[in-house]
Order: structure tokens, then sequence, then C-alpha cells
């Protein structure tokens, strides 16, 4: 059944992205309701009470469209349907509605720069070099003995592929991701369908994948330093956004709901990166900056200082990232020697301290959910769980592995819910949990599959059951720090400002008598002058001092002024 976006009882409320708490639901990994392994509609709509109780605003859903799954469904086949694996349209109509009976708004991924080679555009292509649809697409004949560039793909390796007829075809990641022509303006046209066709279903944002990717420099020169890239960030994909932030405005202005678009840009020039943020673009992208930053005072204050100001130059909300379904947990990164993330830097299975990392984990939870701008929960982030850094090579699925050596999978493991081992009923489960209002997954007779990937035996104690109700687990921490941050007034807006504590703990005041503090330093310090604690993210110590590795949110004296 459709949602009515027409007509209702009055408007949403404005610029709810501004300052949302946004869930990532990856969906082969949240929960699996007809026992074949993988995650499905199913099993999101039988869990939605997690969410609820969690308290985030708006769920974003990873690509759950037909695909072959070449790269876990960024390979999308058919953007106006759902794949059989994890259900049907009706299905995913009824989890917009039953999302927005619950208060949470949702949010789709598009993908803009590549189709799955299956996608009927990408066939006809391939089947006739006169085809129309050839245009839609970057084929072009070889350079002498060579392929048309030695450009680098997004996952390593080569970017171009040999069609029967011998014209080579581009795609910037997988061979199964043929690149789109940007400069056709029947691929314009089709998108804009698409936004159309999700927004008309009610869904409150789109996420859009790869944002920077979209456009190439058509003489396919080499990548070379000091001249412009080939095919980052070229200034033609701004045209694109301004026209689909008109598609977003007309669906704001005349429904009830408001519509967000959130850009996936990858960019270290900060300038660079709030040009998809300019008032008339973008409404959002992913802080990628304070993801990849190291668990370090000074870097971690100059990023946040980074973020307001390039965001505030443009008028836009910043956002807080701490992980997604591409890198490795956070739990896992601030628990190693070196706690930066980068692609270009692989430090899978060196070695880790996941009590240290579960630690940082809960201060930067609180960091992130008390600073100005929307905040982002990967799936999981909220029970604690670490990168799973043992799978096994032949069940490892990501394309990424065989091209860079470091696969993604280990962020991907499906989630653990109840009891004492696998499959932690992600799928099914012989019990009903009623204290968590959390519906049994009705499943069939037959014999349940395993998790599509295998799940640490260690997470026993990370299941939602196991946390629920024990005030020292993760997944308290979160569910009190987002129900003080929808609570309290100094958090809604949009000010913050910097505290003296010295240059080892980031300490600020939000409003008139909120602060947070978070001690990076390697002893434990004294809290600022306050009229009580709202939250920690560890003990204080016996002397009242914050320890290392440690966050407070502190109710204070309100300033003289406010
Ligand atoms: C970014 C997505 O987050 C990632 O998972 C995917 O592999 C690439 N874009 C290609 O679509």
């Amino acid at each position: 059944m459709l949602v009515s976006t027409h007509d209702g009882p009055g408007k949403d409320a404005p610029g709810w992205w501004k300052s949302a708490v946004i869930y990532q639901v990856y969906p082969r990994s949240f929960a699996d309701s007809n026992g074949d392994g993988l995650g499905d509609i199913g099993g999101i709509r039988a869990r939605l009470g997690h969410l609820r109780d969690l308290g985030v605003d708006a769920i974003w859903m990873s690509p759950w469209y037909p695909s072959p799954m070449a790269d876990a469904g960024y390979d999308v086949a058919d953007f106006r349907d759902i794949d059989p694996v994890f259900g049907t349209l009706a299905e995913a109509e009824a989890l917009i509605e039953e999302a927005h009976a619950a208060g949470i708004r949702m949010i789709v991924d598009i993908v803009p720069n590549h189709v799955s080679s299956e996608h009927p555009w990408f066939r006809a292509a391939l089947a006739s070099p006169d085809a129309p649809e050839r245009d839609y697409f970057w084929f072009r004949p070889a350079k002498g003995e060579n392929m048309p560039t030695n450009w680098t793909g997004e996952f390593g390796g080569t970017t171009w592929t040999q069609a029967p007829d011998g014209d080579w075809y581009l795609h910037l990641f997988t061979p199964q991701q043929p690149d789109l022509n940007w400069d056709h303006p029947a691929v314009r046209a089709e998108f804009e369908s698409i936004l159309r066709f999700w927004f008309d279903r009610g869904v409150d944002g789109i996420r859009i994948d790869s944002a920077a990717l979209l456009f190439k420099d058509p003489a396919l020169p080499e990548v070379t330093d000091g001249v412009p890239h080939p095919f980052h960030d070229l200034d033609a994909v701004h045209d694109v956004y301004r026209s689909w932030r008109r598609v977003a405005d007309e669906y704001s202005a005349t429904t009830t709901r408001d519509r967000a678009l959130i850009g996936e840009v990858w960019m270290p020039d900060v300038e660079r990166f709030t040009n998809y943020l300019r008032p008339d673009e973008l409404h959002a992208a992913f802080n990628f900056d304070f993801l990849g930053c190291a668990w370090d005072p000074a870097l971690m204050r100059a990023c946040i200082d980074r973020t307001l100001e390039a965001h505030a130059a443009v008028g836009a909300p910043p956002t807080w990232v701490l992980s997604n379904h591409d890198v490795t947990r956070h739990v896992t990164r601030y628990g190693r020697a070196d706690t930066t993330f980068s692609f270009d830097n692989n430090l899978d299975r060196t070695p880790v301290d996941l009590e240290l990392g579960t630690r940082r984990a809960r201060a930067a939870a609180l960091l992130s959910l008390s600073l100005p701008g929307s905040a982002y929960v990967y799936q999981g982030e909220e029970l604690g769980l670490w990168e799973n850094e043992h799978i096994a090579e032949d069940r490892i699925q990501d394309p990424m592995y065989a091209r860079r050596g470091h696969t993604r999978d280990g962020c991907r493991v499906p989630l653990p819910w109840a009891e004492d081992e696998p499959p932690f009923a992600f799928t099914g489960s012989d019990h009903a949990l009623p204290e968590l209002a959390l519906p049994e997954l009705a499943l069939p007779e037959t014999a349940l599959a395993e998790p599509w990937l295998p799940q640490p035996r260690e997470w026993k104690d990370r299941t939602v059951q196991a946390q629920t109700g024990d005030p020292n687990s993760m997944l308290e921490l979160y569910r009190q720090a987002i129900r003080l941050r929808r609570a309290e007034p100094g958090l809604h807006a949009p000010e913050m400002t910097w505290l003296d504590h010295g240059p080892d703990v980031l300490a600020y005041t939000r409003g008139p008598d909120f602060a947070c503090v978070l001690n990076l330093s390697g002893a434990a310090v004294a809290l600022p002058d306050h009229v009580s604690p709202l939250l920690v993210s560890g003990p204080l110590d016996d002397g009242g001092l914050l320890p290392p590795d440690t966050a407070a949110w502190l109710r204070l004296q309100p300033t003289p002024g406010h």
C-alpha cells in the first residue's frame, strides 16, 4: 500500500535532517525472516521495535534492489523493484509505512555512477554496437594494443573490460558495474524519474552513492598530478545535484514530508567537499574526514573545527560518522596502535586491543552524538560489535578483496540478537523475546541456512538480549544518549563553544547548561565545574576524576546572559 504523500495531517518537521540520528540498515545482515541466511525486509519489519527503542530518527537503507550481488547490491539491475532475496516492493512499501508510524523516516540508497551489467540498458548496449543504449555507457575502441586508459579503479585494478565486439567499456568498480555516461540526457532523465518513484512511495531522503564520480573527461586523459582529475569531482556534477535538489524541494513544498539528499563524497579538499553542500545542492554529506581521524586530541579538535567552519560557510549541517558498511568497525580501529582509517593503509589483522577499542568507542558515541549536526549509527555499532577479521578466505564475498587484498565483509557480519551461540537469532529464534519487544521471526519448517558471513562466538555478550537492561552495556549507553539528545534543548541549536580544559581534553558547551568532556590524555582529569553528570561513557574514578578515553555529558550552572 502506498503512503499518501499529497495530503495528511500537516507539515512534517522541516529540516529534520539537520540534527537527525540516522541509522544505517545493511539489509543482508540485519535480520533474516525466511531462514536463507540472508537478512530481508521481513526481518527488518519484525525487528523495527529495536530501532524505535533505540530512538533513531531515520533509517538509511543500503541497496535492496534486484541485483546479481556482484558488489552486495551496489550493482543495481532495476531501481524500481526489490530483490527477491530481500522481499517484494509491497513489503518495502509496508516497511516505509510502518517506519513512519513508529516515527522513523526512511532514506533509500541510489547508485547513479553505474548500473549492474545485468541492467536492461547494458544488456541492450552489449547486444549491438548500434543500440541507442550504447551511448548511455562509455564504450571505446582499444588504443592500439591497449585498453583506452591506464586508470586504476576505485577497488584497485583496471577500469576497462572488452566487450565481445572488440570495444572496451568503462567501470570504475568491478566489470559487473559499467559506468553510466552522465553527458547523455536520457541518463539524467532516468535518475530524476527514479527519485520521483521513491519520493512517491513516501521516502524522506536519498543517499547518493559515489556522488563525486559521475562525470568523466571525454578526452579520457591519463591521471596526472597537478592537472584536473579525469573522473573525480568534475564540475558538471553540480548541475545534476542542482536539478535533483529541485525535485526534492518540489516534494518538500507540495507534500507533508520534507525530503533530503545526502551525498557519499570522499574528498580530501574540504572546500571542494562543501561545494556539494551549497544551498541549491545536497542537504548533507558524510563526514569521512572525522571517520578517518586518529584518536588524538589535536587532530580531532582540528577536524571538528575544520568541519564546523566549512559547513557554516555554505550553511549546511555537519554530519558525524564513525562507521559504515565499507570501513573497519571503529571498536577495532580505536583498539589499534594506528587509529586512522584509509583504504590506502591496510591494517587488517594488525594487533588490536578490543577492550581499549570498546572504551574509546563508548566515548566516541558521546562525542558524535553531542556535536552540532546529524549523527550516523551503522547497524551493530550500538551493540559494540568489532570487525570480524577471521573470515575464512573461501567465505569472503567482497569483490574488493581480489583487487586490494582487503575485505569489507568483516564489518558486514549479521547482527547478534539473542541466545548464546550463532546465529544469535539473526535467523529466527527458538524463543520469543517479549521483554525486548522483538517478535519471533516467522520461519519456515525447513532447515535454516547459516548466516551468509560467520559471526564470532564471542558476540554472545553483545546480543541485543544480553545488553538490554544492563546499565553498563553499549546498547543502553546509545539508548540513553539518544534519549537525552532529544530531550536536551542545548543539543538542538547549531552552536557549540570550546571550553579550555588543556590540550588533551576536548570539552565544549552546547547551549547554556550542557557540556561534553572527552579525555584523550593518558591520565585522569578533573571535570569542569558542573551541577551533575548526565551520562558517562565509563565510571569516574574514586576521586571523581574522568579517566582516559572516557567522556561525560554534564549539566552546568547556566551561564549568565543565556
Ligand atoms: C560506495 C558504496 O558505499 C560501496 O559499498 C560500493 O562498493 C561502491 N560505492 C560502489 O557502488
